[in-house]
């Protein structure tokens, strides 16, 4: 695997790997990478000639510089799990690779980057988000992006991007990886403490309660506060946790149709985040 630091070495080295008839795979990461992460790069391998990763924490996209300052940094143990995983390319560009000085352009998608996390974490989150994939995907220019489902909301707007701007790039999603006692993988469980770890099980357990209360018959509003009452009795207060339309993000108001239950939580110090997609109920005859 190459290790790569500027976007121009990157473009040559793709472009040859592109001129030799190879499709490119594309897998954008933040480093701290764990098996979530590795299930993407395992999907690009397969389906790809040429597997890039990015490694790049991307300062735009964090509303707290304390969060910024704590991320998890180890790039020897990211290359070599990347590696390990299959990927070719490793893309680690520094923050003026990325932000020159004088950068003055950001990309805002409406709507869908509005509530929930938008909500939550501040506009500015999903501006650097869908800034940095724009870059990355002009940059890289690959033939599948693949993003992991557990930031459903993310893959949302930058489904909603590529389309808006034309990017010839299509964009494929990997199941949420979990640990054997339910808990979405993430870089950030690393950061809870041994006492707050069982507590994190608590956004599983909503979701579980949303989707249970669901198939039980009850509207949506029912079921959120059924999943807020259940995390609320093993001690976690969601930021959020609400039933929506997987393409929209606004409030789900027909369960005949597919939807999504997304949660939001702090755990001690850790801000939290998982999803669980609910199936449409059959539909059962009011007795006459
Ligand atoms: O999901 C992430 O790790 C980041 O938001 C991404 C897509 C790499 C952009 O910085």
């Amino acid at each position: 695997m190459r290790v790569i630091r500027t976007v121009d070495e990157l473009r040559r080295e793709v472009g040859e790997a592109r001129r030799s008839g190879q499709r490119v795979g594309f897998v954008p990461t933040m480093g701290a990478l764990h098996e979530g992460h590795l299930s993407l790069v395992s999907a690009a391998r397969a389906a790809s000639g040429v597997v890039v990763v990015s490694l790049f924490v991307n300062p735009t996209q964090f509303n707290d510089q304390a969060d910024l300052a704590a991320y998890p940094r180890d790039e020897e143990r990211d290359a070599a799990l990347a590696a390990g995983a299959g990927a070719d390319i490793l893309f680690a560009p520094g923050v003026t690779e990325m932000y020159p000085d004088g950068y003055a352009t950001s990309v805002h998608v409406r709507g869908v980057s509005e509530p929930l996390e938008g909500a939550h974490r501040g506009a500015s989150h999903f501006d650097g988000v869908a800034t940095v994939v724009t870059k990355l995907l002009v940059a890289v220019a690959p033939d599948v992006a693949w993003f992991g489902q557990k930031d459903a909301q993310q893959v949302a707007v930058v489904r909603r991007l590529v389309t808006d701007l034309g990017l010839p790039v299509r964009i494929e999603t990997a199941p949420t990886v979990r640990e054997p006692d339910g808990l979405a993988m993430s870089s950030r469980n690393m950061r809870l403490t041994a006492a707050d770890r069982p507590r994190a099980l608590a956004l599983k357990a909503g979701l579980d309660a949303v989707a249970e209360a669901v198939a039980s018959g009850a509207d949506p509003r029912g079921a959120e506060a059924h999943g807020v009452d259940v995390m609320r009795e093993r001690g976690v207060e969601p930021e959020y946790l609400a039933l929506v339309d997987p393409g929209s993000f606004a409030p789900a108001t027909d369960l005949a149709l597919p939807s999504l239950a997304v949660v939001a939580a702090k755990v001690g110090d850790v801000r939290l985040i998982d999803n669980l997609p609910i199936c449409p109920q059959p539909h059962t005859e009011e007795p006459s």
